[in-house]
């Protein structure tokens, strides 16, 4: 299951995803954690100390070993100079499992033990001032994209990504990426606002969009955010002595969090269990190739001097049946009836 946690600047997108994590792990489910923020803290708020995050490879700097990988033997990508971010697996492409050793994780991945359980944690690297507003080959988060659009993930397994609600995930595609996407806003007016404007671009194409509301601290709070956000309003989170402990350097185990914040988790793993039930890789397809087509034609096919809609198989359906870290054999071109 591919999950997102946007929202506004400093709503708490990376504690709640590290909470996620944590609720995750203690369950024994595999987890691949990726900090594709522009602030990058979520190595920090799953326990690493500063040395250990900094440390921390950039999926950024290993895109070359990405696409490579991820490209295998498919025609239709002519070379590694050609595959962008949206470009979409097909015949020959390989593709990653959450639970599997590749060249991808072996790169990019660390692994990071939670009381006592262990998950990977990948990351985008630093965004720099020059990252932001900038045009999409620049992007950051094209590995991230990538990753998402050749994972062929099963129910109880999930990435869960920490990310911002910029204009580069609405015009590469990467917000209509996740099973479900969480956004997080506190109980304010610009808190909502970005909610509204995630809300606008997600309808069109069919995202499931859920409101966690986090600083909520008194009824008056809650009622603010029930008017502004409706049913879209799944559960709401207090301020966490757990998580200022944590940020005191003075961490406690994760069964000491506070009862009301774990039933929240809970809420959110429900709800993250149930969009199980409204997979549909055939759209998931569908809508990776329409992004791909509308950023070869903004930019890319001028940038790389190709005609880069040839990169696409039309025959080509992802789906978890598929297998991973093997080129994907050929199928039949449908025939129109
Ligand atoms: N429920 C909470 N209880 C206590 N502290 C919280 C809670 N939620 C967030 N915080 C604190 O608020 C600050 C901002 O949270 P966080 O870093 O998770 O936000 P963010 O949306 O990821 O921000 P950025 O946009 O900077 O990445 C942090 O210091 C965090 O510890
Ligand atoms: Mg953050």
């Amino acid at each position: 299951m591919k999950i997102a946690f946007v929202g506004k600047g400093g709503s708490g997108k990376t504690t709640l995803s590290s909470l996620f994590i944590r609720h995750l792990a203690d369950r024994r489910l595999p987890v691949v954690a990726v900090d594709a923020d522009i602030n990058q803290h979520l190595g920090a708020a799953l326990g690493l100390d500063d040395e250990e995050a900094a440390a921390l490879p950039a999926m950024g700097a290993h895109l070359p070993l990405i696409k490579e990988y991820l490209r295998g033997s498919n025609p239709r990508i002519a070379s590694v100079d050609t595959m962008i971010k949206t470009t979409p697996p097909g015949e020959g492409s390989r593709l990653l499992r959450l639970q599997e050793d590749n060249p991808v994780y072996d790169a990019c991945a660390r692994t990071v033990t939670l009381d006592g359980n262990a998950i990977r944690l990948l990351a985008t690297g630093p965004f720099t001032e020059s990252d932001l507003g900038v045009a999409c080959y620049h992007s950051k988060t094209g590995a991230v994209e990538l990753c998402l659009n050749h994972l062929v993930d099963g129910r109880e397994e999930f990435m869960v990504v920490d990310m911002t609600a910029g204009s580069d995930s609405f015009a590469s595609g990467m917000f209509t990426r996740f099973d479900m996407t969480f956004l997080v806003a506190e109980p304010t007016r610009k808190g909502v606002s970005v909610y509204r404007q995630y809300k606008e671009y997600a309808r069109d194409f069919g995202v499931s969009l859920k409101v966690v509301g986090n600083k909520v601290q008194s009824e008056d709070d809650l009622d603010f955010l029930r008017d502004e956000v409706g049913d879209d309003l799944l559960v709401t989170v207090g301020h966490s002595d757990w998580v200022r402990a944590m940020e005191k350097g003075r961490a406690r185990p994760f069964a000491e969090l506070e009862e009301p914040n774990s039933r929240a988790l809970r809420t959110l793993h429900e709800a993250a269990d149930a969009a199980y039930e409204q997979r549909d890789w055939e759209r998931y397809t569908r809508q990776m190739v329409h992004f791909h087509l509308r950023n070869a034609e903004s930019w890319a096919n001028a940038r790389t001097g190709a005609d880069l809609a040839a990169q696409v198989d039309p025959s080509f359906v992802l789906s978890e049946d598929l297998q991973a870290g093997v080129p994907q054999p050929a199928r039949p071109t449908p025939q129109p009836a």
